[in-house]
């Protein structure tokens, strides 16, 4: 399931006093900061968008409507087709990409970035995907407690992974969840051919049908999930990834030591912020590739008015709770939320730009939005101290390493944040 990277500390941030509410399926946002991020805060504006969960949100039409699959093909010989958060309002047209963290192009590659104490990368498709296809071509980070993801993932939870843990570079794990159950007989490894995944490029594809997943690497079928497999008799629901996905791609510290012992332990152990990347480069990295995206056709009985939006029709958040609309998906404003998408629109949006509609934080670093983890490049700021923030990282998987206990804790920090401290000496 996905991780959730935060401050304890928000409420030491100078720059506002918003203390944004945490919301679960089972605490919604209320209706004047209705959105339940990602992360798991209500808000407005960006926690709208990519990620919103329509289940915890104060109602299924609080979220954004999602903009609908794109077949493409990204190459990086630049980042003008990717923005922060804090500029995109929905409009996937105009931006294919939004992250956080410090990235880099280079020789038309993507690198993705983790500066020592930083919480790393995570950079995000803004094209939901109803079925597909998507390939990358990647080179995994390395380093024990480091993990580069590549991942779809639903707004409620329906996930399908890739995950390279940096002490074992001879496999790629693989991983689905549906709507965030954990199960201990998800994942599976797949053993990567050639020298070691941080040095050799390999294909890495997720192949998505209503009827299968396939993980297919350097072109051959390693992993296949039947969806008739994942018929629960008790509920008599398919346990499948079946909702609209968002590819994400994402450099992350599992094993932070503020981590659960559990993850630290499946990362490889605890992180070392000084290890030969850091050292050599100033950062731990993953390299990616050329990415293709190729959408499918969506389920033959989805209800279709429109060619434009996916949204929500009811909260079992099924195959069929899906239509396909010609709603909008985009706010006029970051205080804009689903309930009223024209709000703020004759205002300046950069006006309501404050925690309460960017799930992150302002000032500092902590490697995410605010680009300057490099203390030596450092020159303002120097009272805050402490920061981070809302951050997505990246999936965890059930080895069966893991105890009891660290099951337990990741069962009910389902929807809830797992807060991480970082500390960076500016
Ligand atoms: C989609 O558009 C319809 C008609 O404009 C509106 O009634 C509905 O609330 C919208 N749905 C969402 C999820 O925004
Ligand atoms: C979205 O972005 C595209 C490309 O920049 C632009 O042509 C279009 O007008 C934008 N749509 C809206 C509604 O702003
Ligand atoms: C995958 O490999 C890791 C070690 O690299 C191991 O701990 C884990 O149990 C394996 N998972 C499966 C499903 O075999
Ligand atoms: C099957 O569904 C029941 C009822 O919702 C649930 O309690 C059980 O945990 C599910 N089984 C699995 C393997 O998820
Ligand atoms: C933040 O933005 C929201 C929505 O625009 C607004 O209602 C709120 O007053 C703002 N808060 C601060 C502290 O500026
Ligand atoms: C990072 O900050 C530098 C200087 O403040 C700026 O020039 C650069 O565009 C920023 N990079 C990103 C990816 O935001």
């Amino acid at each position: 399931m996905v991780r959730f990277v935060t401050p304890l500390v928000l409420a030491s941030l100078s720059v506002t006093a918003f203390a944004a509410q945490s919301c679960s399926s089972s605490s919604q946002c209320d209706e004047e900061y209705p959105c339940c991020s990602q992360y798991g805060e209500c808000g407005t504006g960006a926690y709208c968008l990519g990620g919103c969960d329509p289940l915890a949100s104060f109602s299924l039409d609080s979220c954004a409507p999602m903009p609908v699959c794109e077949s493409k093909t990204y190459t990086w010989d630049n980042l003008d087709n990717a923005i922060t958060q804090d500029k995109y309002l929905g409009n996937a047209s105009a931006a294919d990409w939004t992250y956080s963290g410090k990235v880099l192009t280079e020789d038309g590659n993507l690198i993705m970035t983790m500066p020592a104490k930083s919480v790393g990368t995570l950079f995000a498709n803004n094209h939901y995907i109803w079925y597909g296809k998507v390939s990358g071509k990647i080179k995994s980070s390395r380093g024990k407690g480091v993990v580069t993801a590549f991942i779809l993932l639903s707004d409620v939870k329906d996930e399908i992974d890739y995950e390279w843990v940096g002490a074992d570079l001879t496999a790629v794990q693989t991983n689905y969840y549906w709507q965030g159950v954990l199960d201990w007989h998800n994942s599976g490894n797949i053993s990567v051919d050639g020298e070691d995944t941080f040095n050799d490029w390999h294909t890495y594809e997720i192949d998505w049908t209503p009827d299968k997943v396939e993980w297919v690497v350097d072109g051959t079928v390693q992993r296949t999930l039947n969806k008739a497999d994942t018929y629960n008799e008790t509920s008599k629901q398919y346990q499948f990834p079946q909702t609209p996905s968002r590819l994400q791609m994402s450099l992350w510290p599992a094993g932070q030591a503020s981590n659960a012992q559990g993850t630290i332990d499946w990362a490889g152990g605890e992180i070392d912020w000084n290890s030969e990347d850091i050292q050599n480069v100033g950062y731990d990295y993953a390299t990616v590739g050329e990415v293709s995206v190729v959408c499918y056709d969506p389920p033959s009985d989805a209800t279709t008015s429109g060619d434009k939006a996916y949204i929500y029709t009811s909260s079992a958040a099924m195959e069929s709770d899906i239509s396909i609309t010609d709603n909008s998906t985009i706010l006029a404003s970051l205080g804009a939320t689903g309930l009223n998408m024209d709000l703020g629109a004759d205002t300046s949006s950069s006006s309501s730009t404050n925690s309460s509609s960017i799930p992150t934080t302002k000032g500092g670093s902590g490697g995410m939005t605010s680009n300057n983890t490099d203390s030596a490049t450092s020159t303002s700021d120097s009272s805050e101290t402490t920061t981070s923030s809302s951050f997505t990282q990246g999936t965890t998987t059930n080895s069966g390493a893991a105890g009891q206990n660290e099951r337990v804790l990741r069962g009910s920090l389902f929807g809830v944040l797992v807060a991480l401290v970082v500390l960076v000496t500016l």
